[in-house]
């Protein structure tokens, strides 16, 4: 469904993705984790067109990723995203927040794009809320409305970049739990966290990032409790911190 074959990416002098290849087949669960700095956002950009890359190709579903950003539009629609931040738009309802894409980019109609979008809210729990603003929300609820707009896409696959990590650790829970709903109804992800929990119980593989490499990857349960290289250790470590 996603392949990433050998990229690599330059910000001026700097390689910040070395060779990486990574490949997830349709309804897999793949979590990316390391440290600060070590490309996983820019992995994720690149895959969805929002960053252009020097040398490697990324094909979804056979279809090559341009470089160079031709038919951007086409691939945004295919595969989804879900930002730390959840950059929902500000004056505009959550109902409206979700039927946006559908009516302005794939052209459904007002109507049915609105029962779409009740649809996606109650599967997010917030289809009560569905008159309210962004700011009238909580950040888990918020970043709920996020997945759910995704979702109104009819996207592929959805790409995750740390989607609780601006979330009170109290909100955390009720996003995992949406994302955890979409992996068991199949849909294919990738997701950066540091939620080792989720990765443990939801990932079926887990990719570690260090400098702009993949130093490691393989099943969740072996990379995450049985890591064999060090950097891998170490990271672990830091951030389960045993
Ligand atoms: N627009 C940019 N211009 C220059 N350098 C950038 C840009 N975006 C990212 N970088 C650099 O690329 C490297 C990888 O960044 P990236 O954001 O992908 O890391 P990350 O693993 O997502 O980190 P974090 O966990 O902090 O989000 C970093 O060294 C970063 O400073
Ligand atoms: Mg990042």
């Amino acid at each position: 469904m996603i392949e990433v074959k050998r990229i690599s990416k330059c910000f001026g002098q700097h390689e910040v993705l070395k060779d990486v290849s990574l490949s997830v087949a349709e309804g897999e669960v793949v979590c990316l984790i390391g440290p600060s700095g070590s490309g996983k956002s820019t992995v994720l950009r690149c895959i969805n067109g929002l960053e252009s890359y020097e040398r490697g190709d990324i094909l979804i579903d056979g279809q090559r990723v341009d470089r160079d950003g031709a038919d951007i539009h086409r691939l945004r629609t295919r595969v989804g995203m879900v930002f730390q931040r959840f950059n929902l738009f500000p004056h505009r309802t959550v109902l409206e927040n979700v039927t946006e894409g559908p009516i302005f980019v794939n052209r459904v109609p007002r109507e049915q794009a609105r029962a779409q979008a009740m649809t996606l809210l109650d599967k997010v729990g917030l289809a009560a809320r569905c008159d309210a603003y962004p700011a009238q929300l909580s950040g888990g609820q918020q970043q709920r409305v996020a997945i759910a707009r995704s979702l109104a896409m009819q996207p592929e696959a959805i790409l995750f970049d740390e989607p609780t990590s601006a979330l009170d650790p109290e909100l955390v829970g009720e996003v995992l739990a949406v994302m955890r709903t979409l992996a068991a109804d199949g849909m294919t992800m990738i997701v950066v966290t540091h939620e080792m929990g989720f990765a443990r119980e939801v990932a079926d593989r887990v990719c570690f990032l260090h400098s702009g490499s993949i130093v490691e990857s393989g099943a969740a349960a072996q990379v995450l409790s049985e890591p064999q290289h060090a950097r891998t250790q170490d990271f672990l470590r830091r951030v389960i911190g045993k």
